[in-house]
Parts: C-alpha cells; sequence; structure tokens
C-alpha cells in the first residue's frame, strides 16, 4: 500500500513518525474518514470542512498540504486502485521532541498522515439486509465530541461489549438520553417522523448525517432534531445509524428488544438508497 506522511507518498513499510508524535503520546490529534464508491470521494468538502473546524477548536495549525487534500486522497486512490473502501486522514500537533503537556511552539509543524483502506462492495453489506444489534452503554467520553479527536479507546471499549454481549455495536446514554453510537450518528422513526439528536458539543457533527437529513427534508419526511431515551427508541416503529463508513444502516434490536417488525424498516431503506444514489 502506498500512504501519505508529510509530503511523501511512500510504501506503508517505510513510512514513519516520531515516538514523541503528541497524537501517540496524547491523543493530540484529529482525524477524518471519508468514503470510496466506485473510485469517487464521498463528501470530500464536508469532511474538509469539519477537519478545519476541530483543528481551530484546539487550536492546532493547519498542516502546509491542507489545500492540497483532495488531490492527496485523489492520488492514493489511484496509487492503491482503490474502487470502494476508505481514506483515513490523521492531523497531529507533531513532535517537539519530548514529552510535555503544553503545547509546542509554533515551530513544530503538524504531522499528516493518510492512508487507503480497500474495502469492495461495501455499498452492498449484508448487514443492511439483516439490520444491527445494538446494547446501551454509558456514555463515559469526554464533553468536546463535536471535535474529531483520536481519543478512541472508550469507543473501542464499547465495541468489545458490544461483542461480548453477541451484539454489532453499542449506543452510548448520557443523563437518561442516547447521544450516539460508538461511530455513528444514531435515529429512530416513530409514525412519519426521523427523530436524531440535536447538534451541540455532546455529538459528532455527521457529514453522512448533514448529507441524509438534507435528502430526507427534500424527500418531504418530517425530521425532528431532538434527543430521545432508551425506552423511546425500543418503542419504536423503526432505528438506524449513519456514518462515513456504514452510509445508512438498520438498527434491529435495541438491549435485547426488537424494533419494530424486527425487521430493517422502509424509512431507513428508502435514505440508504437515495444517499447511495446522490453519493455515486
Ligand atoms: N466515525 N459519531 C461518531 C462518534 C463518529 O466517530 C462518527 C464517524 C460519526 C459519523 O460521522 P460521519 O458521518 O461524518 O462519518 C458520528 C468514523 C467513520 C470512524 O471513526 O471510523
Amino acid at each position: 500500500r502506498t500512504v501519505y506522511v508529510n509530503g511523501d507518498y511512500l510504501p506503508e513499510e517505510d513510512a514513519k513518525i516520531s515516538i514523541f508524535d503528541r497524537s501517540f503520546l496524547m491523543a493530540d490529534g484529529v482525524y477524518e474518514v471519508t468514503s470510496v464508491l466506485g473510485g469517487k470521494l464521498i463528501d470530500f468538502d464536508g469532511h474538509a470542512k469539519r477537519l478545519e473546524r476541530s483543528l481551530n477548536e484546539l487550536e492546532m495549525q493547519k498542516p502546509e498540504a491542507f489545500d492540497d487534500l483532495l488531490e492527496i486522497h485523489r492520488e492514493l486512490v489511484r496509487a492503491n486502485d482503490i474502487v470502494d473502501g476508505m481514506i483515513y486522514l490523521q492531523v497531529s500537533r507533531g513532535s517537539a521532541g519530548d514529552r510535555d503537556f503544553a503545547y509546542p511552539d509554533a515551530s513544530v509543524k503538524p504531522t499528516l498522515v493518510l492512508f487507503t483502506q480497500s474495502k469492495p462492495g461495501m455499498a452492498d453489506s449484508p448487514m443492511a439486509k439483516t439490520g444491527m444489534k445494538v446494547i446501551s452503554i454509558e456514555d463515559a467520553r469526554w464533553g468536546r465530541r463535536d471535535i474529531k479527536t483520536v481519543q478512541l479507546l472508550y469507543p473501542s471499549m464499547g465495541k468489545m461489549m458490544a461483542k461480548a454481549a453477541g451484539c454489532d455495536d453499542a449506543w452510548l446514554v448520557e443523563d437518561g438520553f442516547v447521544t450516539e453510537g460508538t461511530s455513528n450518528n444514531a435515529y429512530i422513526v416513530k409514525g412519519d417522523t426521523i427523530i436524531t439528536r440535536q447538534l451541540s458539543n455532546d455529538i459528532l457533527h455527521g457529514i453522512t448525517r448533514a448529507a441524509v437529513l438534507r435528502f430526507a427534508r427534500e424527500a418531504q419526511m418530517k425530521v425532528e432534531e431532538r434527543s430521545f431515551t432508551i425506552d423511546e427508541a425500543q418503542d419504536a416503529d423503526e432505528a438506524y445509524i449513519t456514518s462515513a463508513s456504514t452510509f445508512v444502516m438498520p438498527v434491529v434490536e435495541l438491549d435485547g428488544k426488537a424494533i419494530g417488525t424486527g425487521k430493517p424498516g422502509t424509512v431507513a431503506a428508502r435514505l440508504r438508497e437515495i444517499y447511495l444514489e446522490e453519493s455515486r
């Protein structure tokens, strides 16, 4: 695989960053995941804008190559013959050659790394037909979930808890309300209304979420952006998640209780179809 590190395209085995890199020592880094379908980047502009926002919120310098990111994404798709898959991008505050809690001064340049993951046929995931099972767990993450940092240990733990329970993912709950999934935004459908949590610092402002809500409104579907509980979700007609890597994925079971018919719902199926159609 050809990867990108700080201006260079290299075979992955030759790519190196410092052991003092702050993303390694302090989780002082942000990331983006952009999907590729049929060789085409999905929602690149949205991901670039959110990256810029994450950098601003953390007072992290923009990498010098920021304005070339589209070109770098395209070059990696080409070099690695990616038809369907993902591009992972990470920016860290770089390495001051030591460990220090304080941010280094501006002479320390950020680290920029990108690599590809090939997932042939990712839009035809069998899970879209069967739906996913989720458990609910406490949301024990920090308070700035709107910033896409690489602090992913708790989401990893959540996935492992889900796996141990024979499920596919976990929905995170804070003060009695669902925030989001471990790596996706969460939705329920009641009657003809789509319900998903309002944007705030409590959740990541999903790029797929923005697109899917726009398509839903364009298709005259009703959307309510508000918090919901696990009880309300278990009593809903359907549920689903969205993310760059899963698009729109139905959820059919929550904490062992079937949602609606226990089969993927029609709203989720329709939104998935529209999203994939519009993205290709
Ligand atoms: N995760 N919420 C969280 C906590 C996420 O990590 C993600 C994305 C989303 C969905 O955002 P988007 O639609 O922009 O992908 C919501 C990525 C895919 C990941 O960590 O792999």
